[in-house]
């Protein structure tokens, strides 16, 4: 099994100080003082990042309106929902909700194209003062480097040449991503966008069942299985400091653009092993799996947050992060970020075939672990 970041997802500039378009006054709010009332409105918001943005948002005093075209329902915050309000349309064709109305704030989470983008930020350059875009640390695919920053050069062209369906699928991302932020900034200068880079997020909500795997299994105990050398970075990050930081940011006029990954400093497979293993405060012991032809012949290549660090995927997880911790990002505990996720995944929110689906997947972890395990000690027999 070849990794790719998106098929994670089953398919589904430069930092600059803001001239103060949102009026001078906010620059002279501190951190933790409150701001001025925002009228936000967030394109997309019902998914997995928007409903902690409107939680945190809403919470602070600002005003939300959301533009989706009202199929997703949340499974997190579902009690805010009757305090925003929702416009309808599709970003494909009906923009119609969206062609009257002043915002401070333009939140751009549910880009999947860069004409939409275009489109919204064009629409809307002369109605809000900041457009905030959702990008991703995809734009750096591939990922062969150390420690790139928000200055290094980004995805903004596909490679011509054959690749498999997965490398295709992750240019794609990358340059869907990297082309919006640009259809961002075009439309609104460097001064009025917000560009949000952020890593595997994880936390209460995620859709993409991609770390709720670790929850799952920490809380049954026993042997257990950490694939990956003690060495390999990882970098994920909660969903809920995402959401945090990007309203800190609009509050406090910090136009620019920002990797959002944590931990802040740099951790290893084994650092993330040990941090996680008391969080359900139960009976654990590692198996280390170090041996990367073992674990591809296994088809374990990942378990984000650690993906096998060769290849495209060398620098994955060595995205450089100060400029976000220097500018308000704070993470919470992994532990409570876990315990959170956990109790989401087992509340009503979710249906039990839902989880029936992830749990019993016979090529999942879940159900093949006992069997690695066990070719792995029997190994040169
Ligand atoms: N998950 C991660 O680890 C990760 C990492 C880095 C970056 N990101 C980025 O973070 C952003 C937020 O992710 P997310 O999972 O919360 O949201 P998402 O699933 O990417 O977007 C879903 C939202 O967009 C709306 N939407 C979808 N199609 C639409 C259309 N044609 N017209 C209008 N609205 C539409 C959905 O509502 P309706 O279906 O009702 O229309 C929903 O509210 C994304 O841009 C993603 O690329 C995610």
């Amino acid at each position: 099994m070849k990794l790719t970041r998106r098929n994670f997802v089953k398919k589904s500039g430069q930092i600059v100080l803001a001239s103060p378009l949102l009026g001078s006054s906010l620059l002279s709010f501190s951190r933790t003082k409150k701001s001025k009332s925002l009228k936000i409105l967030i394109l997309g918001g019902t998914s997995f990042l928007g409903p902690h943005q409107i939680a945190y948002a809403l919470s602070r005093g600002h005003k939300i309106s959301t533009f989706t075209r009202g199929k997703s329902k949340p499974t997190v915050h579902r009690d805010k929902f009757d305090k925003v309000e929702q416009l309808i349309g599709d970003r494909e064709n009906d923009l119609s909700a969206i062609e009257k109305g002043n915002w401070d704030l333009v939140i751009d989470n549910s880009g999947r194209k860069t004409e939409w983008t275009r489109k919204t930020a064009q629409l809307l350059k002369d109605r809000a003062s900041l457009y905030m875009y959702t990008s991703s640390t995809g734009v750096y695919y591939p990922y062969l480097k150390d420690s790139v920053d928000e200055k290094d050069s980004v995805l903004l062209t596909e490679p011509k040449g054959k690749m498999d369906e997965e490398t295709k699928l992750e240019y794609w991302y990358g340059v869907m991503k990297a082309t919006s932020e640009e259809e961002t900034i075009r439309a609104f200068g460097i001064n009025r966008s917000i560009i949000i880079r952020p890593t595997y997020m994880m936390g209460p909500g995620d859709k993409t069942d991609r770390f709720i795997y670790w929850p799952i299994r920490l809380s049954r105990g026993g042997e257990m299985l950490i694939p990956g050398k003690a060495e390999d970075p990882v970098q994920y990050i909660d969903v809920r400091d995402v959401a945090k930081f990007m309203i800190h940011l609009a509050e406090n006029n910090l136009a620019g653009t920002y990797n959002a990954a944590g931990p802040e400093t740099v951790q290893g497979m084994h650092a993330f092993a040990n941090e996680i293993k008391p969080t359900f405060n139960n009976e654990i012991s590692y198996v280390y799996i170090q041996d990367y032809s073992f674990l591809q012949k296994n088809e374990l290549p990942y378990l984000i947050p650690w993906i096998m660090p060769t290849g495209n995927n060398y620098g994955t997880a060595r995205i450089k992060n100060n400029k976000a911790f220097k500018n308000g990002l704070k993470c919470r505990d992994l532990k409570i970020s876990l315990r959170d996720t956990l109790a989401w995944w087992n509340s009503e929110a979710l249906t039990q075939e839902r989880r029936n689906r992830y749990e019993n997947d016979p090529k999942g972890l879940l159900k093949r672990e006992a069997m690695i395990l066990s070719q792995w000690k029997k190994r040169g027999d």
